[in-house]
């Protein structure tokens, strides 16, 4: 396990695109703005805004009437208050996710981060998705997604 945790920090080193750890080692923005935690982090954790590009977020945020099958929407500006502070906070590294896809799940980032884990493990029905990051990452809730924050569920791996 630490052989190739040094050895993915090491390609990480070199290829990471997204994701700006900040000095506490999470992955929330200093000030995260409280509309956004409370209208985005009652379905799912909320995802920290620099795993996306701030275009990615505006494409995301101009349609939350059909958000991945549920809907989201929200009043004009209160979508306007979250979309800046996403802007603000997005990845600035130009990481972008497959073709149209609006998830965080399909960027490159986050499957090099993961290849350690076997593909079963996503469909496992205690971790049901991969968006399901609170399943893994014990304190996802905070943005705190490093090693010593990992407790896979029992699942296979
Ligand atoms: C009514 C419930 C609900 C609300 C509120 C909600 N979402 Fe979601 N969101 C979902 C569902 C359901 C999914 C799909 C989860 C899955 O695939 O397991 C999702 C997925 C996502 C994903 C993709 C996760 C991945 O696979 O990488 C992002 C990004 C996202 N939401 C952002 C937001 C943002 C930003 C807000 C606030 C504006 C928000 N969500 C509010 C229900 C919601
Ligand atoms: C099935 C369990 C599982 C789920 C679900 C999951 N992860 Fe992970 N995650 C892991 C494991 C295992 C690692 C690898 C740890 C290692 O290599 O040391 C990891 C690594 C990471 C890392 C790198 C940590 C580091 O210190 O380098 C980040 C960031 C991360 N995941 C974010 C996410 C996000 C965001 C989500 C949800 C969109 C998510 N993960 C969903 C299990 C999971």
């Amino acid at each position: 396990m630490k052989r190739t945790t040094f050895r993915s920090s090491l390609a990480c080193l070199m290829l990471c695109g997204a994701a700006t750890a900040f000095a506490d080692g999470s992955r929330m923005p200093p000030h995260p703005d409280k509309t956004w935690l409370e209208e985005c982090g009652t379905c799912h954790v909320a995802y920290p805004p620099a795993l996306l590009t701030a275009d990615t977020w505006r494409r995301l945020m101009a349609g939350l009437d059909r958000h991945f099958g549920s809907n989201a929407a929200l009043d004009a500006p209160t979508a306007a208050r979250i979309t800046t502070f996403l802007e603000r906070n997005a990845s600035t590294r130009g990481e972008r996710n497959a073709a149209a896809s609006l998830r965080i799940t399909d960027t490159r980032w986050f499957t090099r981060k993961h290849d350690e884990l076997s593909p079963t493990v996503w469909h496992d029905p205690k971790v049901k998705s991969p968006a399901n990051c609170a399943a893994c990452h014990r304190n996802a809730e905070s943005g705190r997604y490093d090693e010593h924050d990992i407790a896979l569920p029992n699942v296979r791996r």
